[in-house]
């Protein structure tokens, strides 16, 4: 039996601590060997009793699926559970609720890849069922369910998927030689594995499978939902007008002597279980091929019933990091591009394009075909092949920039200017002329103002600023989690009362905006959303999958957010702690 080891900078202690509620700073622990006198001290004060029993089952049961199948896995919750192993049984001494929850997933070439990624799919939701189910309570729930007032909608939704499903199905029989096809084949199975697992009925399935259209298949389409609902004509529209969907920033440092990469995911308060993954798939890029996948191996922040991460943000091995922040589409017109046949949802292209791609270049040719017109995105793919530090004539291939919208992808080299201005911010405003204009851009900039515009939207004129401020990690960090938007007076929001707005800048706190004022549209009302972690990479961090993460809303200028005193407390929130005051982390990983 394995116990990773782990260090804990803050832990929130759980109920029936004595501590409940309080942070506490722990020793490092290692759990590979008894808790020291002082250890042990620090743990009994934020010991907890509950879930034990069935923690230390959960745990025999990963080990015997990693023995027989050939994964291997690690701390598997949001709960850190530490344990005493005095010969065979282990003794739990407790459990801690911790910011992020770690899951590496490592599949063995001795299986067939159909069964690795099945097997894959089934190991992730066995031990990971609890964040699951909590995951899903906290999120989708009430998405299509029983109590839904817009049937309609849901049943156009269904028959989109429905038949998008069996088409890419048909493109899977129809291709059995194509790389494409293969990978998004494997994706499905994982998928599936990990459906059939949770539901307790595991059987591999040896031809065509059905996926359940409203199951687990919601965990990944979150993205592409925004704009399907638009699309099918929901009647309440999830996403507020103009809302922020995560910042994002690549930064050379002076002299060029690092590149930093980050982003910040905004979402709903709601989404805040989390889980980094570290997936490493013996993967071929097709059955007849003999090499191993460039992007076998992919570390990313993600969520409960994810197999991709969703925010986005991804390691690969190789040598590429991918993100996006969305752009969304604001003209009608471009809807009827959104088709269930001829296209490939979102997730799924994100999945292929990191498996296959080795360049930038590759990437954005991959996943450009079979536009689905949904999450729509600017994406930045960074290749750290080229660069070297130091050097300051890279010419092209470092940074890639690709523009998605219904009907039209677009993207560029954009090393040179990245080279030149020393950074690349992203903020949810296309950068791409045509793009901005075919997106309905103008109309919003002619009803809203520059907020909408690419270079006085509020982020724009901060990043630009502040930019300059950046000089090592921390700095870095200090800007991806900025909001002192009592003060700055870039957060001010013309035409707002009070004028003072939590969504303008770089980690949104939109909870913080009082409900009774006035706002020109959405984005700007109070609301449960905004940035909800920040994860960076650098040249130096990322060849062993290394970043710095926090989880949660930024309490940098502005209090830490809190479930039980904040307007939002009757939402669903199961499994969170109370208070979001985590620390960043650094990420790494046990191979
Ligand atoms: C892969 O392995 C599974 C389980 O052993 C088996 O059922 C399946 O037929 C194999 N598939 C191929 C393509 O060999
Ligand atoms: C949505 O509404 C528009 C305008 O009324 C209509 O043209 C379009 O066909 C509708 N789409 C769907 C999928 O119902
Ligand atoms: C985009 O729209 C602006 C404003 O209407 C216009 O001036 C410009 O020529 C357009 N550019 C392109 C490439 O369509
Ligand atoms: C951003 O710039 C403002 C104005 O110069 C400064 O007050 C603030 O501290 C800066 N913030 C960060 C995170 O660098
Ligand atoms: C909003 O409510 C707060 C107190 O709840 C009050 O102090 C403030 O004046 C109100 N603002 C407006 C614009 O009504
Ligand atoms: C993370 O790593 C950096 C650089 O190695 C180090 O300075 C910092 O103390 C580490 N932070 C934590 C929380 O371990």
């Amino acid at each position: 039996m394995i116990i990773s080891c782990f260090f804990i900078v803050k832990t929130v202690a759980l109920p029936g601590s004595p501590l409940i509620g309080q942070t506490l700073q722990s020793p490092p622990l290692l759990c590979e060997r008894a808790p020291t006198q002082a250890e042990k001290t620090w743990l009994k004060l934020a010991c907890c009793d509950q879930d034990s029993s069935e923690m230390i089952s959960v745990f025999y049961t990963t080990c015997q699926w990693s023995y027989s199948i050939g994964y291997s896995l690690m701390n598997p919750f949001n709960l850190l559970c530490v344990m005493q192993t005095f010969g065979w049984k282990p003794d739990l001494l407790c459990c801690f609720l911790i910011s992020w929850s770690f899951l590496e997933v490592t599949s063995s070439s001795l299986y067939n890849e159909s069964f690795q990624a099945y097997a894959a799919g089934a190991v992730e939701a066995a031990v990971t069922s609890q964040l699951i189910y909590k995951h899903w309570m906290n999120t989708l729930m009430g998405y299509c369910g029983p109590f839904t007032s817009d049937i309609g909608y849901c049943e156009r939704l269904k028959a989109f998927i429905g038949t998008n499903m069996q088409w890419v199905q048909k493109q899977i029989q129809k291709n059995p030689s194509s790389p494409y096809w293969y990978q998004v084949h494997l994706a499905l199975l994982q998928l599936k594995g990990m459906e059939d697992s949770y539901n307790a009925e595991l059987s591999f399935p040896t031809g065509q499978f059905s996926i359940n259209p409203m199951g687990f298949l919601l965990f990944q389409l979150g993205g592409d939902l925004e704009d399907l609902e638009s699309a099918l004509n929901k009647s309440s529209q999830t996403r507020a007008l103009g809302s922020g969907s995560c910042s994002a920033l690549i930064k050379l440092l002076p002299n060029n002597k690092e590149l930093l990469v980050s982003h910040d995911t905004w979402n709903t308060y709601q989404s805040m279980l989390r889980i980094m993954k570290k997936y490493t798939f013996a993967f071929k890029a097709s059955p007849s091929e003999h090499n191993l996948l460039p992007g076998r191996t992919q570390a990313f922040s993600s969520y409960p019933g994810s197999i991709f991460s969703g925010d986005d943000f991804y390691i690969l091995s190789s040598g590429l990091v991918t993100m996006e922040t969305t752009i969304g589409n604001n003209n009608p017109a471009l809807w009827k591009f959104v088709q269930p046949t001829g296209t490939v949802m979102e997730w799924l292209r994100n999945i292929v394009a990191n498996r296959l791609a080795s360049t930038g270049r590759e990437w954005a040719e991959i996943f450009s075909k079979y536009n689905s017109g949904t999450y729509n995105n600017q994406w930045m793919i960074v290749d750290y092949n080229h660069f070297t530090p130091g050097k300051s004539n890279i010419k092209e291939g470092l940074f890639v920039v690709l523009e998605q919208i219904p009907g039209l992808v677009m993207f560029d080299d954009k090393t040179q200017e990245l080279m030149k201005k020393g950074y690349w911010a992203s903020y949810n405003i296309p950068y791409f002329v045509d793009i901005f204009n075919a997106s309905g851009c103008n109309e919003l900039v002619e009803k809203f103002g520059p907020w909408f515009s690419l270079d006085k939207n509020p982020r724009a004129q901060i990043f630009r600023r502040n930019q300059t401020d950046v000089t090592d990690v921390d700095s870095m960090l200090r800007l991806m989690r900025y909001n002192n938007y009592l003060e700055d007076p870039l957060s001010k929001c013309d035409g707002c009362n009070p004028a003072a707005n939590g969504e303008n800048a770089i980690s949104a706190r939109s909870d913080l905006n009082p409900a009774n004022g006035t706002y020109p549209f959405g984005a700007l009302k109070q609301r449960p959303h905004g940035g909800t972690d920040m994860k960076m990479t650098s040249y130096e961090m990322y060849r062993a999958y290394g970043m710095v993460a926090v989880s949660g809303p930024t309490f940098d200028q502005v209090p830490p957010f809190q479930w039980s005193s904040s307007p939002f407390k009757d939402l669903m929130h199961m499994g969170h702690p109370d208070i979001w005051n985590f620390k960043p982390i650094n990420v790494t990983w046990t191979n």
